[in-house]
């Protein structure tokens, strides 16, 4: 058993705080890098509406229903159920969480070691008067090669611990407070200089305007994916941030506060990069390498583009770190609290696994190109598991676990602080927990997977 017990948990000291906190989970690379590439796989415009559809529709009410489970659990994801639900199998949805938390650290920690290495190549000015096919080549020479990715891959999984062994208050709320509007301001300014570059209009038309004829069941899985992998719900991560929130915070608020800002920088990453894919002639479904090949040249085309370069890529890494913290901190949460490790021991042990994991996320660019499954290599693998089914079965199982198994008291309880804030949609959030999110994260999970067309033969 666990020995610590509520009084002394660590948590934030504030809203803010909290706000930031959960946002710098939220925003990352699957906001800016894992966005556009997957709006290109998925043909554009329809992608989009049914992104924003999901993430009011399931986003919104399962990452609440993360943050009532931990908050009243008052501990990791696995301990929050075994508290909420003592003596049924509950718990193993937080060892599924805990089992995607590895998953998504190794791949996510290749891409965030991309990011690290284009900081360094925008220092060194690597992409000036270069053609956009020399820029994707440099790209191609880069990512396929063992090395530089590795040791980037390694750097970032470091950093990451090292914010983690520091504490909650003192780690992830430091970091998370200041730098996120300045992030939101660069991508505004690129977004323009996108828009405005010749030929820029097709990708307009490209990222809004909805041609449902190419939407089929993997487009639906792949919205769903997405909205739960940049959301940061379905694994309990914001089970675990749930349970540092005060009893005094608008659980609610906080939920769509967080998705919207979310969604918004998605938006505008999106902006950003599809003007500039047909303004360049690039292919919008380059895939994972997408922002890589995109962006030096739109810092190409503007004035100041050798600083801009350097900001955004350091801010997206930094984006990044804030997100892999909340990763890695599910996976301590447990270690500390259900098995009594300290927490630099917790630490040390999660990343150790998880870099041996990320190593072959990384490797799979290029030295194990050939391992394949149904045509995805081990990154592609690892990605579609952890976000396009255990965030999804994860997310089903917690708004089940919210809408039936607790009471209809309690979850009333944490919603509205013990009856001190007027919660006017309760019965609706309650209809949508219930009904509409489990069945429809249901059908598009299952859907996808052809188990209904096989059942109605
Ligand atoms: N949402 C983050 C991003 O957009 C990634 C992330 C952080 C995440 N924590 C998570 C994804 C938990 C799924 C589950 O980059």
């Amino acid at each position: 058993m666990a020995k610590h017990s509520d009084d002394v948990r660590d948590g934030f000291t504030s809203k803010f705080g909290i706000i930031c906190a959960a946002a710098g989970s939220a925003i990352g690379l699957g906001n800016i890098w894992r966005f556009p590439y997957v709006v290109g796989d998925s043909g554009g415009g329809a992608f989009l509406l049914i992104y924003l559809g999901f993430i009011v529709l399931l986003g919104i009410p399962v990452m609440l229903s993360e943050f009532i489970i931990g908050r009243r659990g008052q501990r990791n994801a696995f301990g929050s159920f075994k508290r909420l639900a003592p003596g049924k199998p509950w718990y193993l949805v937080g060892v599924m969480g805990i089992v995607a938390a590895f998953m998504i650290l190794a791949f996510y920690s290749t891409i965030a070691g991309w990011t690290l290495h284009y900081v360094i190549q925008s220092f060194a000015n690597t992409f000036a008067g270069k053609t956009s096919t020399e820029i994707t080549r440099i790209f191609e020479d880069f990512h396929t090669q063992a090395f530089l990715p590795l040791l980037w891959q390694i750097i970032f999984l470091a950093m990451t611990a090292w914010i983690i062994f520091s504490g909650v208050k003192k780690g992830i709320e430091k970091y998370t407070k200041v730098l996120m509007p300045f992030l939101v301001l660069l991508l505004i300014i690129m977004a323009i200089r996108s828009v405005t570059l010749e030929g820029s209009y097709e990708g307009v038309l490209f990222l809004f305007k909805p041609d449902f004829s190419a939407v089929d069941s993997g487009v639906l899985l792949a919205a769903l994916g997405q909205a739960f992998f940049s959301l940061s719900i379905g694994m309990g991560a914001l089970i675990t941030y749930g349970s540092y929130i005060g009893k005094q915070n608008n659980l609610g608020n906080i939920a769509v506060e967080v998705s919207l800002a979310d969604t918004l920088i998605a938006i505008l990453a999106g902006v950003a990069i599809f003007p500039a894919v047909f303004a360049f002639g690039l292919d919008p479904a380059e895939g994972p390498g997408l922002i890589f090949t995109v962006l030096p040249n739109i810092f190409h085309q503007m004035p100041g583009g050798y600083f801009f370069s350097i900001i955004f890529f350091v801010l997206l890494a930094i984006a990044a770190l804030t997100s892999s913290i909340s990763i890695l901190e599910v996976v301590v949460a447990y270690l500390t609290e259900e098995l009594n490790l300290t927490r630099h021991k917790a630490t040390f042990m999660a990343v150790i696994a998880a870099a041996f994991v990320g190593i072959f996320c990384t490797l799979s660019f290029g030295t194990l190109k050939n391992i394949t499954i149904s045509e995805l290599g081990i990154f592609g693998l690892l990605d579609f598991t952890a976000s396009n089914l255990l965030l999804p079965l994860g997310g089903l199982l917690i708004v089940v676990f919210v809408g039936w198994y607790m009471k209809k008291k309690d979850v009333k309880e944490e919603v509205s602080n013990r009856g001190t804030l007027k919660v006017r949609f309760f019965d609706v959030l309650r209809f949508i927990l219930k009904f509409i999110a489990p069945v429809a994260i249901a059908i598009v999970l299952f859907d996808s997977l052809g188990i209904i067309d096989r059942l109605t033969g």
